[in-house]
């Protein structure tokens, strides 16, 4: 039996424009998925998963998409949830050379499914190492990477970037400008989730964002202007003298937050925020946070907060429509073992 965990992500900048071309900055978070492996004798793939929401359910099924589980959450979450497991297992199946495997695999999950916390990037990460190590192959985290973006790649339609596949393979902040990626050092930087329990389809808004951007020519500037708001971000967080996972001074995350704010009213003029979004962004800017924006694909689900001090977490707590904040440590570590197996560096 191999086990095998690997991080979420929020972005400090960068999501949809990512998607052309533009650097993002997205940054792995404490809040991981585990996979856990079997080898079976036979061809089939069984999958038990849990928590893969908040409210948590159960879902048995025998190697394909095409089984409806009788489970108390949306449908089309479930059904992405386990496209994405298909795919890291067709990816494991190739790296290892053996097409015909088959698996028992359970999926835990403490990253809400879609909703910009990089949860089926975290699936496919660990899914992909605990299989391949099942049969008795080792790839780097960098291949990882690589293989879990061709199967989010695969399941989104060709509409993916690196980003959330990288971040959440190699752990920490990334930088990733198309198939370039890169870690970066950051500080410590004090993270505040909001969560409006809802989601949102990355297919429809990435669609909706190319759609806007191919009819206007404001549309694509906009887009690039976030590039350039990545690109001044990176620099501070470049010219930062505080070490690599330090508490960064107040300056920096002064800046960063102005950044994040301008981040976010570009992504609402691109139409991918929502009123609830929207409205814990606004809630935590008044509970005092440096910055705020949505994080991921947007639509619905979560936004991320800049601010050391406990008031953000208070002011979104007694927000309406605010069902989950939590703080979220950096990931300092992507994919990793958890059955006691130790990687080669
Ligand atoms: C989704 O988490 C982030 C997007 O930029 C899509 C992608 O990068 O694949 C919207």
């Amino acid at each position: 039996m191999t086990v095998s965990s690997a991080p979420g992500k929020v972005y400090l900048f960068g999501e949809h424009a990512v998607v052309y071309g533009e650097p993002a900055v997205p940054c792995a978070i404490e809040r991981r998925a585990t996979v856990t492996v079997d080898p079976r004798d036979d061809d089939v793939v069984r999958v038990v998963a849990e928590d893969l929401s908040l409210n948590g359910f159960a879902v048995e099924y025998s190697g394909s998409t095409d089984e409806h589980p009788d489970v108390d959450v949306p449908t089309p979450l479930v059904e992405a949830a386990m496209g994405y497991v298909d795919a890291a297992v067709d990816q494991a199946r190739d790296a290892a050379g053996a097409p015909d495997a088959g698996f028992d695999i359970t999926v835990e999950s403490e990253i809400p499914l879609g909703a910009g916390l990089g949860s089926s990037a975290a699936v496919v990460v660990a899914g992909i190492d605990a299989a391949t190590r099942a049969l008795d192959v080792e790839l780097s985290p960098r291949e990882i990477a690589d293989r879990a973006y061709q199967a989010e790649h695969e399941v989104q339609d060709g509409q993916a970037s690196r980003a959330d596949t990288f971040a959440s393979a190699m752990g920490g902040a990334v930088r990733v400008e198309g198939d370039d990626c890169q870690p970066i050092d950051a500080p410590s930087l004090p993270f505040v989730v909001g969560f409006d329990g809802g989601s949102g389809d990355t297919g429809k808004l990435v669609a909706g964002v190319r759609a806007l951007r191919d009819r206007y020519d404001f549309a694509a500037q906009t887009v690039e202007t976030i590039g350039d708001i990545v690109r001044e971000g990176e620099a501070l967080l470049a010219d930062a003298d505080a070490e690599a996972g330090a508490d960064p001074d107040e300056d920096l995350l002064e800046a960063l937050g102005e950044l994040m704010n301008f981040n976010h009213g570009l992504l609402e003029a691109l139409g991918v925020s929502s009123r609830s979004l929207d409205s814990l962004v606004w809630a935590a800017r008044s509970g005092d946070a440096y910055g705020a924006k949505l994080t991921g694909a947007g639509g619905g689900g979560c936004i991320v907060a800049l601010d050391p001090t406990p008031e953000t977490e208070t002011a979104l707590q007694y927000t309406p429509g605010c069902e989950d904040v939590f703080r979220a440590e950096l990931a300092t570590t992507g994919v990793r073992a958890e059955d006691g197996e130790v990687r080669d560096e």
